[in-house]
Order: C-alpha cells, then structure tokens, then sequence
C-alpha cells in the first residue's frame, strides 16, 4: 500500500515573525497522524528556520525548486547541497509556476529532478495541463510528453525516489479543483505510463494531486485510487485547513 503524503507549498509567502506558529502548530498536528506523510515547502530564506522549529517532528520540509548545476555562476539558483545542509528531504520541481514564469523546459525539469535524486533528496514533480489544452483534448498528451521527459531523463527505476504531481493549471490557485472523475483519470493514466517502463515503479509511485485542496474537497480526492496525498498551496499557509487535509488523508 502506498502511504499519503500531503505536502504545503508556501509558494512566495511567510515571515520570519509569522512562521513560527504555522510551523510548530504543524509540528505538534503531524505528530497526531500516524498513517499520512506530511510536509513543508518553504522559500529557501526560510528553510533555516524550518529545519530548526521542525526538527524532531515527524513533519518533512523541503525547498520549492532546485539547480541542475552543483555549484557555480548561477545567479540567485540553490543547490541540492544547499538544501541537504537544511536537512531537505524533498524539493519540488517543475511548478507550473516555475515553467511558466522561468521557462523551465521539460528536459531542464528531468535535469532538476535528475541532481535532487542523486543528492539524496525526493524531487516532487509536477506536471499539469492549462485550461486551454484541456479544452483541446490535449491533456493526456501533455503529462505524457512532461512525463516521458523525467523518465528518460531521471531513469525509470531511479524514478522509484520521485514523487508525481498533477497540477492542472487552470485548478491552481482558482478555486475550482478538478473534479475527482478529471483527477483519477489523469493520476490513473500517469501510473500506466510509468508501469509500462517499469512495472513496480509504477505500482509504488506516489502521484499527488494538486490544484485548491481544501478540507471542503480533500477527503473525495484522497479516497480515489490513484491519489496518494494532496500538494496544497494557498490552504498550506492555515495550519487548521492543512491539518484537516492532512486529517483526510489518513481516513481516506
Ligand atoms: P493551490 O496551489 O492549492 O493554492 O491551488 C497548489 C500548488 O500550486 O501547488
């Protein structure tokens, strides 16, 4: 059975006066859920601070994107080592935000998601479809064409340390996530695209989705077969809505 991890991205938001209660009230919430994986995906400035207010807690933390490169002239880039001396477990790599705003090709995520996984770390890599692709027909084609890219270039068994998410674009953010019948199609069709590479691979990845996880919608979309925790954005940065979430996961 694969365990649920509901992970928060804190995308550009926090304080170093704010932080402090959202995390500890994490960290005394995660140690309540026995069943369910929890995290944090914070902005690197903050990621100090994390590892100190988290450390000991069963709740992970991790960084929001990551350079291919180990080290160099690379402006304003963080490196795996730089995450791994903050005690990261995951990154996350491929944000719709991410290709969008720095346009991050597809090859230049696998690379990404390529350096976390030899630096020990598990890349959480999303791959999603805009409205107007989906309004095409497109949208089994583009995951696909995202994900073939990770798995030619991480490798399909090293995949094995990756997690998937499905991030419809035009969900994230907006209020309206996809419906649980569009989510386990596409969660569904993505885990027979990495089992016929590799079979057990594709029975144990984790595939997550994201895109307005609230408690309002969690538990229907955590109970769906191939949904294996949730990547929650703006509902991450309300320590009880994150909670619940994390509480549906474990019920679910
Ligand atoms: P949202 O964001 O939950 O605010 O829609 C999800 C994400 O972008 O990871």
């Amino acid at each position: 059975m694969r365990v649920k991890l509901v992970a928060g991205n804190w995308k550009m938001q926090g304080s170093l006066g704010g932080n402090p209660a959202l995390l500890k009230a994490l960290a005394c919430g995660a140690a309540t859920l026995e069943s369910v994986a929890m995290a944090v995906l914070v902005p690197a400035p903050y990621l100090f601070q994390t590892q100190t207010l988290l450390s000991g807690s069963p709740c992970a933390w991790g960084g929001q994107d990551v350079s291919e490169e180990e080290n160099g002239p690379f402006t304003g880039e963080v490196s795996v080592a730089m995450l791994q001396e903050a005690g990261c477990r995951y990154v996350i790599t491929g944000h719709s935000e991410r290709r969008a705003r720095h346009l991050e090709s597809d090859q230049r995520v696998a690379a990404k998601a390529s350096a976390a996984i030899a630096g020990g770390l598990t890349p959480i890599v999303c791959v999603g479809e805009t409205l107007d692709e989906r309004e095409r027909g497109e949208t089994l084609q583009v995951v696909f064409r995202q994900l073939d890219a990770v798995i030619q270039g991480v490798g399909v068994h090293r995949l094995a340390n990756a997690v998937l998410a499905y991030e419809p674009i035009w969900a994230i953010g907006s209020g309206k996530s996809a419906t649980p019948e569009q989510a386990q199609e596409v969660h569904a069709a993505l885990r027979s695209r990495v089992s016929s590479s590799d079979w057990v691979v594709g029975a144990g990845i984790q595939i997550l989705y994201g895109g307005s996880v609230k408690p309002s919608n969690a538990l229907e979309l955590m109970r769906l077969p191939d949904v294996d925790g949730a990547l929650v954005g703006g509902a991450s940065l309300v320590a009880n809505d994150f909670m619940d979430i994390g509480r549906a996961a474990a019920t679910a």
